[in-house]
Formats: C-alpha cells, sequence, structure tokens
C-alpha cells in the first residue's frame, strides 16, 4: 500500500477521532500492530501557526509513534500552506485535510464539510498545500454535504487533479451525521472516479468482516478505522489475519483487555501526567469496559478517578464484584457475554438475534462529527 512516496505494510488505517487519538492511544494501537497509518485529532492551523500550545500537545509524538499524518482544518490557503510546512519541518509523514468535519465551529469558517460545497476553492487550497510541501498531503470527506449533493466523486477527482495523494471517505453525508448506513455504494464512486491514487473506505468497520466487506464492495485500497479501533485496539491485528488467511482470531481474553487498559492508562499519565492523564482516562475507560460484560460497577468508578492508584482500588474492587458472573474458569457465563458487533452495512447479513442499533458515539469536545 502507497500514498505519494509513503509505504505501508498494511492498509489498514487509525482514522482521527478528536479527543481520543491521541499519543498514547496511538501507541497502543502500534503496540498491539496491524496499522499502517496513524492520524492525530484534527489541528487547526492557524492555531498552529500561533504556536499555540495546545495545537502543539495535539502533535506531539514520539519516534515509536511512526509513519504519523497530522490532520489539518482551516480554508485560509496561505495559512494551511504554512501549517503544512511547519509539520513537513517537524517531521511529519504526510498531511491530512479535515473536509468532513460537520461542527458549526469548522463549517462557520469554511472548514470541514463546507469544503465539500467548494470545488474550486477547495481544489485550489489543496494545489497551494501541495506545491509547498514534498510530503503528500491527503484529504478526508463525507459523501457530501447531503443526499441531493453527493460531491465527493467530483471532488475527489479535482483534488487527484489538484496534487492530493489519497483520500480518506466516510460513507455518510454531513446531513445524515452518525445515523443510518454506512453507504458503501457511494464509497464505490469515489473509488471509481479517481485515476490513480488510493481511496481509503471508512465508516462502521467494528470486525473483520466488515473490513472486508468494505473492500469488497467497494474496491478501496484501504481501509480506515476509528470508533471500531476503541472498542478494540486488537481490530488491525485481526483484520490482518482475516484478510490474510480467513483466519477469525479470538476476541482477546479479560485479563488482556485489561493489560492493555492498563498499558493505556500508563501512556496517558506519561504524557499528560498523573492528574490530567487520569481524569483524561474517565471518558476512556468505559469502552475498554463495554466489552467485559457486566460493567456498570467499574463504570461507575472509574469515572472519579485522579490517581492510578484509584485507578488500581476501582480496578480490584470490580475483579472482586465480577466474579458472580463468571464461572469456575473464570469465563464469563453465557448469558452475560456482550453481543457479537455487528456493523450498520453487515446487518442484513447477520441472524437478527446478534443485530445493534448503532454504535455508540463518544462524547468529546465536539458534540456531533
Ligand atoms: C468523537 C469523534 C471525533 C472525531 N474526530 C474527527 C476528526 O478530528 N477529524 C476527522 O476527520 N474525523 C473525525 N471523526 C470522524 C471519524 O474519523 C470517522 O470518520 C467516523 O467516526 C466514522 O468512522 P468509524 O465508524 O470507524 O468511527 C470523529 C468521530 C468521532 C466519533
Amino acid at each position: 500500500m502507497r500514498i505519494g512516496s509513503l509505504k505501508f505494510n498494511s492498509n489498514l488505517f487509525l482514522s482521527p477521532l478528536a479527543g481520543y487519538t491521541n499519543l498514547p492511544f496511538r501507541l497502543v494501537v502500534r503496540e498491539i500492530g496491524g496499522v499502517g497509518l496513524c492520524t492525530t485529532d484534527l489541528v487547526n492551523a492557524r492555531s498552529l501557526l500561533e504556536k499555540r500550545e495546545k495545537a502543539f500537545k495535539l502533535i506531539e509524538t514520539c519516534p515509536a509513534d511512526s509513519p504519523l499524518a497530522v490532520q489539518l482544518f482551516g480554508s485560509v490557503p496561505e495559512e494551511m500552506r504554512d501549517a503544512a510546512q511547519i509539520l513537513e519541518n517537524l517531521g511529519a509523514a504526510s498531511i491530512d485535510i479535515n473536509m468532513g468535519c460537520p461542527v458549526k465551529k469548522v463549517v462557520k469558517i469554511g472548514g470541514g464539510s463546507a469544503m465539500m460545497t467548494e470545488l474550486d476553492k477547495t481544489a485550489a487550497l489543496v494545489r497551494k498545500m501541495v506545491d509547498a510541501v514534498k510530503i503528500p498531503v491527503t484529504a478526508k470527506m463525507r459523501l457530501g454535504w447531503d443526499d441531493e449533493n453527493l460531491t465527493a466523486p467530483d471532488l475527489a477527482r479535482a483534488l487527484e487533479n489538484a496534487g492530493a495523494a489519497a483520500i480518506f471517505v466516510h460513507g455518510r453525508t454531513r446531513e445524515q451525521g452518525f445515523g443510518g448506513t454506512v453507504n458503501l455504494a457511494g464509497i464505490r464512486k469515489v473509488v471509481e472516479a479517481v485515476k490513480n491514487i488510493p481511496v481509503i473506505g471508512n465508516g462502521d468497520v467494528i470486525t473483520p468482516q466488515a473490513a472486508k466487506k468494505m473492500f469488497d464492495e467497494t474496491g478501496c485500497a484501504g481501509v480506515s478505522i476509528g470508533r471500531g479501533a476503541f472498542y478494540n485496539p486488537w481490530i488491525f491485528q485481526h483484520t490482518l489475519q482475516f484478510l490474510a488467511c480467513g483466519e477469525l482470531l479470538p476476541e482477546p481474553a479479560f485479563s488482556e483487555r485489561v493489560r492493555v487498559m492498563n498499558r493505556h492508562l500508563d501512556l496517558m499519565i506519561e504524557v499528560f501526567g498523573e492528574e490530567l492523564g487520569c481524569r483524561m482516562f474517565r471518558k476512556v475507560a468505559p469502552w475498554y469496559a463495554k466489552r467485559f460484560g457486566p460493567c456498570h460497577e467499574f463504570n461507575k468508578r472509574v469515572v472519579q478517578i485522579s490517581t492510578r492508584e484509584e485507578f488500581l482500588g476501582v480496578l480490584e474492587n470490580y475483579f472482586r464484584w465480577r466474579q458472580q458472573f463468571v464461572d469456575e474458569h473464570g469465563e464469563l457465563l453465557p448469558r452475560f457475554r456482550p453481543p457479537p458487533m455487528v456493523a450498520s452495512f453487515m446487518r442484513e447479513t447477520e441472524p437478527a438475534s446478534t443485530r445493534r442499533e448503532q454504535i455508540p458515539v463518544p462524547k468529546g469536545p465536539m458534540e456531533i462529527w
């Protein structure tokens, strides 16, 4: 898999999730393995130019966090160009431009999904960035503003002509938010619209089977995974295995989930300090817990932690409480096991008994994405 001059061992990517895809989470995913390129949360180009501490914290990285794409948002071509140059000098592998974000704060300034409505202007902005740096410039978009304006194929073609090295496309419109089904036929149209650059499909991939279906039905060159990685940081490794030989690795055991969750907290503390790291972890830990089986006792307490010691106390208490739901080998009794995960676009092919209505959207600084 290639994006411009970059070569990857895996065609699976970590999608940007503002408030979540920080350095600790990226390292967790990379340590488990199977991911090709990770992307930062979106970063305001102007904030980088103004050297704001918050923007630089968002792009904090280390040698193990490589290759790394930084996602920029903004609509002023000169600012985007200058921010791209700063990032190139700092060693970013590539720069991704946010064209999908539906949040008012971003759209109001002509960034995010507003860019999908102005093809020529957006292509000119991309051209300016591409001409200013040697590293690849990519774009991440939705299918369009709404069902009447599915502009992604035209936009992708225009951006390829402007020098974009790849297109990431979330198979929903801006109007859809996170509701309804990911439109694989819509992603396919984007794949068919470009000539030579890879298109990476995105949306609701929460199982290896869903990734395969997205590859098969859209012809995309790669798949990018966001919330699925939050539920399950093993998804990249398991999907690579499934794509290579059709083998579905078993879900990680409870002990392995707890090991990785502990590692995640250690990294949060290393990067953000103990108090802030623990406070931020309050919204992360419940995602791990979604696959623990009964977990309200854990969730209730973990949202109060401020130190590692408090976290360990919460865990110890939870281990005791969880005993009532397991058999003599420590396995969850069948009636307490969480149902299998099923992507929105897999529903017709799954038995009704295993269907989920929607993957939850994590709360964050952005209310809707
Ligand atoms: C909490 C949250 C934050 C997000 N932040 C970003 C972002 O910073 N930039 C971006 O392009 N997309 C962002 N997205 C969209 C995701 O990258 C992705 O396109 C979307 O969640 C669908 O993929 P998924 O089902 O694999 O999560 C965000 C989504 C969520 C739920």
